[in-house]
């Protein structure tokens, strides 16, 4: 069964299960509808264009004169709209996210629905939300990545309109990366009857036997909000995912809630056999919740789960299902590139399949809670996650950021957190913060370890570690499992003075590099490959504090004990563009990534994949094969492999049959004089040839070619098609010197969603049509129309170049 198979049997199975028949709305079982649609908008304080707006006072009000505001659907991002502005900071990618942002919403709740509880979820807001019904104040959440409820039950008016007002205000300065503005989440109208499952009220744990049978139990949260005390029973289903069976049936409880309370039912249960949930085979089952008291269900609830054992131990590191799995892991920001913060799933499906392909099997959220559509993915993907929850505590970074709401909210936002998370099977471990100034004591981390571990008991507390004393000052004997972050030379001392604690690194590497970009002579000095405000591609260039991925991969090979790495990054982010990360320069996205900003493979990809899918046989060659201007000049020669050996031809002449050393990841040529014409590379492995690949120098540029990566998506308005433009030549080969513009229309159900090309410096808007390629490629990000299937067709002309076209089809 195919990943996307499975994701999509765990979404229907949750619907299906949802489904009742019931007498009365007010006894309906609790309900979760989109909310997302036919928002009003408007912006104050900074604006895009350089000016201030006066923000009006009262705009809760239900008076207030919206309707000449914007009408959009959220998720929104008010920041990705630009435009780039060069006297913006670079560390939050020069563009015009702070300032405060207006939402509202009218909508109508019917007399008949009198006698339930109304809630509205949101996703994420960012950031400082605060929060109106009908010109009355609600409540706030200020975390910009915290998912949060509030209840809007006594101020509806039934049978009339109702207004809901959100103010949103992200200061300057409250982030190191790109942040994005609006609400950037789902939004969701919850209605419940009055005695219901509470939010997030449904846990499940799972302990594996020796014999194979999994032991369950389900702590279910019961709110009673009616006015008389509620007698209810308890029942719980569990569903195998894969084919909708109820597989178990757990014993009944019965709970008398008094009014105003909450009450718990806990039941247990014996499932034989169980499939496990792995990476290889992310297998899923659901607890259904029915409730029932009076004669008849009150409520019911669905959560997905996976059972699998999951532990970091001292020795082998980490442990999923009784075997050593290495954690070959990446960080990632949220961003999704040129479509900015706005949350969309197959956005994040199409980068957790990316990196599938490159061996990864974990992400880092960094450095805060994900969208929850992430967890959902790596549930049914098959993706470990290292949830973590903050950038800074009680002391921060930038003079906006999370320290200024430390001491109030993060207890709340610790146990909010936990409780939306906590049955996700990728979740292996919490992390609590990334490089907090609070390393050098374990006061603080052991406050919060208590927080978690009061929530979720089961999984391990981390915290990212820069200091290398943390690792000896007592800050590891805080945590479960100890992070380090670019401290690969303090593996072997930690495990010195540490016997029996686990050890990760949380983040690793820190290479940078712009895609297609090569400067000469090729250094090995890591501080020597930066150039025109790009950075070679040759793998060998990192910041100070950072190192290539080769020497991460010493560290760990030499250190077998430590459960692997998250490397910063996965993906390319809009902000902190290290090694140019002054304003003065004009980048604004970063060149951390393994992959760029769009989603195009960087050389790096492949080094990466030689080590973490070492049965794949592959080969990869840098630099490309265009340098009219190189001829006879030396132009070093790196190939990544999963073989162990490879020879290297150049128009036919070997170069070279070269063996990969101890601690050596990439065979190299140094020496290779520059001739136009065929670079043949055929890796072996054990002596038997393996794999091979080559690269050409390319003819003139000729024409624009389509592909993409779904031909058929759904007419949703929300799934997302991303077609990649390349400018090739007769023979059909990207021409990697290549940086025509393109100009993309479509026809039929679909809009540009957005468009974009992975340099660092392109201040192009990534809404508009026309986008210049970079190295030979760009990329269009195609959405369908919502309920109108049909074909797209998408064309994209350059110049004298042929236009290329193709089609894409929306289903209903
Ligand atoms: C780390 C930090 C990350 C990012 C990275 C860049 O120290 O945790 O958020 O800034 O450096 O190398």
């Amino acid at each position: 069964m195919t990943k996307t198979l499975a994701f999509f049997l765990v979404a229907s199975c949750i619907v299906l299960l949802a489904a009742r028949s019931i007498a009365s709305a007010a006894d309906m079982p609790t309900s979760r509808v989109s909310f997302d649609k036919a928002w009003l908008f408007a912006r104050f304080g900074p604006m895009p264009d350089g000016t201030v707006k006066e923000e009006p006072w009262g705009l809760e009000s239900v008076d207030v004169h919206d309707s000449l505001w914007r009408v959009l659907d959220v998720p929104h991002d008010w920041g990705i709209e630009g435009p780039f502005r060069q006297d913006l900071s670079s560390s939050t990618g020069k563009l015009p996210w702070a300032g405060i942002g207006w939402y509202r919403k009218h909508f109508r709740v019917e007399a008949g629905e009198k006698g339930r509880r109304y809630f509205v979820d949101f996703d994420g807001a960012m950031a400082h939300a605060k929060i109106w019904l009908n010109g009355d104040y609600i409540g706030e959440w200020p975390y910009g990545y915290a998912s949060f409820r509030l209840e809007l039950t006594p101020r509806i008016a039934f049978g009339r309109e109702n207004i809901l007002a959100v103010r949103l205000e992200n200061p300057m300065s409250s982030s190191r990366w790109y942040p994005g503005s609006g609400i950037y989440r789902n939004v969701w109208l919850v209605t419940t009857p009055a005695v219901h499952v509470a939010h997030r009220g449904v846990t499940v744990t799972s302990v594996v036997e020796a014999n194979g049978n999994a032991s369950l139990r389900v702590r279910t949260e019961i709110d009673n909000q009616d006015t008389a005390r509620s007698d209810v029973t308890a029942a719980v289903e569990i569903i195998d995912c894969t084919n909708g069976a109820v597989v178990l049936r757990l014993a009944e409880r019965k709970v008398a809630i008094a009014p105003g309370t909450t009450a718990e039912a806990v039941t247990e249960g014996s499932l034989a056999s169980p499939r496990l949930w792995d990476v290889d085979s992310p297998r899923l089952y659901a607890a259904r919740t029915t409730l029932r008291g009076g004669g008849g269900v009150l409520d019911t609830a669905t959560v997905v789960f996976g059972i699998r054992t999951a532990v970091f131990t001292a020795d082998s590191g980490f442990e999923l299902n009784g075997r050593r799995v290495r954690i070959n892991g990446v960080c990632n920001h949220h961003d999704l590139g040129p479509l900015g913060s706005a949350v969309n799933r197959s956005a994040l499906m199409r980068q957790i399949r990316i990196l599938r392909e490159m061996g990864c099997n974990a992400i880092r959220t960094s450095h805060n809670p994900p969208a929850p559509e992430l967890l959902d993915l790596c549930d049914s993907m098959g993706m470990l996650v290292l949830d973590e929850a903050f950038d800074c505590w009680i002391q921060g970074k930038t003079p906006n950021d999370y320290s200024t709401l430390y001491q109030a909210w993060h207890e709340r936002d610790i146990r909010s957190f936990v409780r939306r998370d906590r049955n996700h099977p990728c979740v292996i471990a919490w992390s609590a913060g990334n490089e907090v100034w609070e390393q050098n004591n374990d006061a603080v981390i052991r406050q919060l370890r208590a927080i978690f571990k009061s929530e979720d008991p089961t999984r391990p507390v981390t915290s990212a570690c820069n200091y290398r004393g943390a690792g000896f000052d007592g800050f590891q004997d805080a945590v479960d499992v100890f992070g380090y972050n670019y401290q690969y030379d303090s593996y072997a001392r930690f495990r010195d003075s540490n016997r029996t604690k686990p050890i990760f690194g949380t983040e690793t590497s820190s290479c940078v590099s712009t895609y297609g970009e090569y400067f000469f002579p090729v250094s090995d000095d890591k501080s020597q490959g930066f150039r025109n405000m790009q950075v070679s591609s040759y793998d060998l260039y990192a910041p100070p504090w950072a190192h290539i991925p080769d020497v991460e991969f010493e560290g760990l090979d030499r250190n077998p004990f430590v459960a692997g790495e998250f490397v910063w990054t996965g993906f390319d982010y809009l902000g902190e563009p290290t090694p140019y990360g002054e304003d003065v320069y004009p980048s604004r996205s970063s060149y951390f990534g393994i992959v760029d900003l769009c989603g195009f493979r960087k050389d790096r990809f492949y080094l990466y994949q030689a080590r973490w899918r070492p049965d794949f046989p592959m080969a990869h060659i840098l630099p490309h094969w265009n340098w009219p201007d190189r001829i006879g000049a030396v132009t070093p020669v790196h190939v990544y492999t999963s073989g162990d050996e490879a020879e290297l031809f150049l128009n036919g002449r070997s170069l070279g049959r070269k063996v990969k050393e101890a601690y050596h990841y990439r065979l190299r040529w140094d020496d290779v004089k520059y001739e136009p014409g065929e670079l043949k590379v055929v890796a072996y492995r054990n002596g038997k040839r393996w794999a091979e690949e080559t690269m050409v120098t390319t003819g003139p540029a000729q024409s624009v070619q389509l592909t993409v990566d779904r031909t058929v998506i759904a007419a949703d308005g929300a799934d997302l098609a991303y077609v990649t433009a390349r400018i090739v030549d007769a023979g059909g080969r990207m021409v990697p010197t290549a940086f025509d513009t393109v100009k993309f229309t479509l026809a039929g159900p679909g809009s540009l969603a957005a468009t974009g090309n992975g340099d660092p410096t392109d201040h192009g808007s990534f809404q508009s049509s026309s986008c210049r390629a970079f190295h030979g490629q760009c990329l269009l990000i195609v959405r369908p129309a919502e309920g109108k299937p049909g074909i797209i067709t998408v064309r994209a002309a350059s110049g004298h170049l042929t236009t290329g076209a193709l089609t894409i089809t929306t289903h209903p």
